[in-house]
């Protein structure tokens, strides 16, 4: 059985965009393979958020996953800063990763440009420490989008290099997981083709959102002045809510919505008020587990202590192993 594994970033609220491209996939997943997920809250460290604003934030992640159907009884599901070892592999990492090749990471030089006045050594090693992320579990398949190829890429060179160095195969290479075409990409509600956090307020629809605000983001949403005659071509923002209703709607609703388009009679107040209907429809369990789980304290400490658990068995090996590898001997 393969071992898969994802970071997940300790910042904000999940929304559709998240939901459909990735979670719904971690959730099948956990089913056909050894998962692990972990919230990536050292990684968050690089922008020094208020030690109130990290927790906060780890919570409501965690919390999100799991109403999202995450099964932490199937799943390993952990947070990285309950997991020291990755710190220990993290620095045994750093000493066979070199400043040049770390200078020309992409990621690295889009925070110096975004963050110039906070240039810190964690930003600098971030690729080191997500890949020790991956190789203190020797996974496998690591389920992330293109931005994260050239880490990736990074993690299995110095996983490659430990092995050289040490005349070993104790790492394998990690490489990204193909979802095999059921990458679906959500648009977003201003016309732009990603539903993003960080894009203009009102692109994205949080799953913890509630009714009146979904219906306020849905009515709000970027279209056109529409087809004046059959046959008028689709504008961008127009086809991104057609997309959207393709995911939470039924076929026939769809139809509905694309026929009275190709006859050039549609009326986009309806079809916003049958998309925020159905994106209701579809997120309100989501918000009341969110909500339901929110409250229970003793469930998300039992969630996080048995995630710890399992996590660090497999770490703690992994980095005995490393440690014998190099060379550490006991007296
Ligand atoms: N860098 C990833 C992101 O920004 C998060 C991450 C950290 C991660 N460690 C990882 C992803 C290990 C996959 C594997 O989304």
């Amino acid at each position: 059985m393969e071992t898969v594994l994802s970071g997940i970033r300790s910042t904000g609220n999940l929304h559709l965009g998240n939901y459909f491209g990735a979670i719904k996939n971690f959730i099948k997943m956990q089913h056909e393979h050894r998962c692990y997920f972990f919230i990536a809250d050292y990684h968050s460290l690089t922008t020094h958020p208020t030690p109130d604003d990290l927790h906060r934030n780890v919570r409501q992640v965690l919390i999100e996953y799991l109403a999202a159907g995450i099964d932490p009884e199937v799943a390993t599901l952990y947070i990285q800063s309950d997991v020291p070892e990755v710190a220990e592999l993290y620095l045994l990492l750093n000493m066979n990763a070199y400043k040049g090749e770390l200078e020309r990471c992409t990621s690295f030089k889009e925070k110096i440009r975004k963050q110039p006045d906070n240039v810190n050594a964690g930003l600098l090693t971030y690729p080191v420490l997500m890949a020790a992320d991956i190789l203190i579990h020797r996974a496998h398949k690591v389920p992330v989008g293109k931005d994260q190829e050239q880490h990736l890429e990074m993690a299995r060179t110095f996983g490659n290099r430990f092995n050289r160095l040490y005349n070993t195969e104790y790492f394998p290479q990690p490489y990204a997981f193909n979802f095999e075409g059921e990458l679906v990409k959500i648009p977003g509600l201003d016309g732009s083709t990603k539903m993003g956090k960080s894009e203009a307020e009102g692109n994205a629809i949080f799953l913890a959102d509630d009714p009146k605000i979904i219906r306020k983001k849905v009515m709000r949403a970027t279209t056109d002045t529409g087809p004046e005659v059959p046959g008028d071509p689709m504008s961008q923002a127009v086809e991104n809510l057609f997309n959207l209703l393709r995911v939470v709607s039924t076929e026939d609703t769809v139809n509905h919505f694309m026929d009275a388009f190709n006859q050039a009679n549609i009326r986009y107040g309806d079809l916003k008020k049958q998309l925020a209907e159905d994106i209701v429809t579809f997120t309100t369990p989501l918000r009341e587990r969110i909500l339901e789980i929110g409250a229970d304290n003793d469930y998300l400490k039992k969630v996080a202590c048995m995630g710890a658990e399992k996590a660090r068995e497999s770490a703690r090996k992994t980095v005995q192993d490393v440690r014998s590898i190099i060379g550490f001997k006991p007296f």
